[in-house]
């Protein structure tokens, strides 16, 4: 009796000194649950930015990798090919499949760019959702005489060499191509939203209110599930610094998978050891 008493004692003072040990080691985790529970925020500007997005006040390990976010003053913009998007919004945690507003930056107030670029995505981090439409600008020498001309409402002048023409895919439908020229040879695809297209059809709002509306596309490739349990637990999703593999940051620990006690815990991590012996003296 009393010597099992003596081993209880000394089980349990080890058991002790494990827990102090790892709410030493536990330090450093808490940081990434403090900084990854953070949106991306430039400036002043707090956005609704959070995982896989990273950049500005997140780490690297609050996201996941290839979706770096850039503040240019207070927007958070994401480059593909040679465009910059602004990110306008993001849907909130527990979509099945998450979605961000964009809008191309060199657009943004001004249907005149100096480069012609056609949209393109990275289809590994984004793919269009349901809805948008492209709009197609046609950069025009004003001599031309075109199909277009006789959509004249829809003409803008960038300079004295240069007019616009731009069209909703329907209104592409209705003309002919045989009337389009070379004169007309530089054609930029921007999407716009569905609610846009359909506003642009019926005349019922401008083509700059149009694109800096922005239009959605589906996050892709992102451990939407994981993240979702990772949420409903308590915690914030990130990844790993060494193989970027998913990782759920809790208050005091991390996980694979979410926070609570059954969980697995990293065993690669450091304080792996700790967190176990930490889940069988609490549950
Ligand atoms: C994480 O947050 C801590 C403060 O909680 C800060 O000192 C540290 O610099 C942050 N780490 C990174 C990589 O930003
Ligand atoms: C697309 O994104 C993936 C994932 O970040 C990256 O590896 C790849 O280089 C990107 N492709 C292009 C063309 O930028
Ligand atoms: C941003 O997205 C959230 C979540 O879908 C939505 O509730 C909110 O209205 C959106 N904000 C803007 C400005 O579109
Ligand atoms: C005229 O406008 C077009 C379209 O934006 C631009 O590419 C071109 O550089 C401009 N030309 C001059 C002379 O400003
Ligand atoms: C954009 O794509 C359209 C359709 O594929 C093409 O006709 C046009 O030449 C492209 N424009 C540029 C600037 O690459
Ligand atoms: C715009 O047109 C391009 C080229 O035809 C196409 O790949 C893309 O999916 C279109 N975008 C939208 C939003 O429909
Ligand atoms: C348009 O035509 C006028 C008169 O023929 C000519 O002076 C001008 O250079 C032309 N503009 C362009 C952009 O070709
Ligand atoms: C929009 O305006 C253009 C030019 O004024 C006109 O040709 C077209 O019929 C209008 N569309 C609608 C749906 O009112
Ligand atoms: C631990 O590391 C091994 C080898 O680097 C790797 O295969 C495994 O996926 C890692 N496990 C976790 C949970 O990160």
């Amino acid at each position: 009796m009393q010597y099992s008493l003596v081993s209880f004692l000394l089980i349990t003072s080890s058991l002790l000194v494990s827990i102090n040990l790892q709410l030493s080691v536990r330090a450093a985790d808490t940081a990434e649950y403090a900084n990854c529970s953070q949106p991306i925020t430039c400036g002043s500007v707090e956005s609704s930015l959070s995982y896989p997005f990273w950049g500005a006040n997140r780490p690297e390990y609050c996201g996941k990798s290839g979706f770096e976010v850039t503040c240019q003053d207070t927007v958070p913009m994401i480059s593909m090919g040679s465009v910059d998007f602004r990110i306008l919004n993001m849907s909130a945690s527990g979509a099945v499949i998450p979605t961000v507003t964009v809008a191309r930056e060199d657009y943004w107030n001004d249907i005149c760019p100096s480069n012609y670029v056609n949209t393109s995505l990275n289809f590994s981090l984004f793919d269009y959702a349901s809805g948008p439409q492209n709009v197609s600008f046609s950069y025009c020498n004003p001599n031309a005489t075109t199909a277009f001309v006789a959509m004249a409402a829809t003409m803008g002048v960038c300079n004295s060499s240069v007019q616009v023409f731009f069209l909703t895919e329907t209104q592409t439908a209705k003309i002919s191509s045989q009337n389009t020229n070379g004169d007309c040879s530089n054609v930029v695809l921007v999407p716009v939203s569905a609610t846009a297209t359909e506003e642009l059809d019926n005349n019922k709002t401008s083509i700059q209110k149009a694109i800096d509306g922005g239009f959605d596309l589906n996050v892709q490739n992102v451990d939407t599930g994981l993240c979702n349990n990772c949420v409903a637990s308590g915690g914030v999703c990130g990844q790993t610094t060494t193989d970027t593999s998913f990782m759920c940051f809790c208050q005091d620990s991390s996980s694979t998978k979410a926070c609570n006690g059954n969980s697995l815990t990293n065993p690669n991590s450091s304080s792996g050891m700790y967190l176990d012996i930490y889940s069988i003296s609490y549950n």
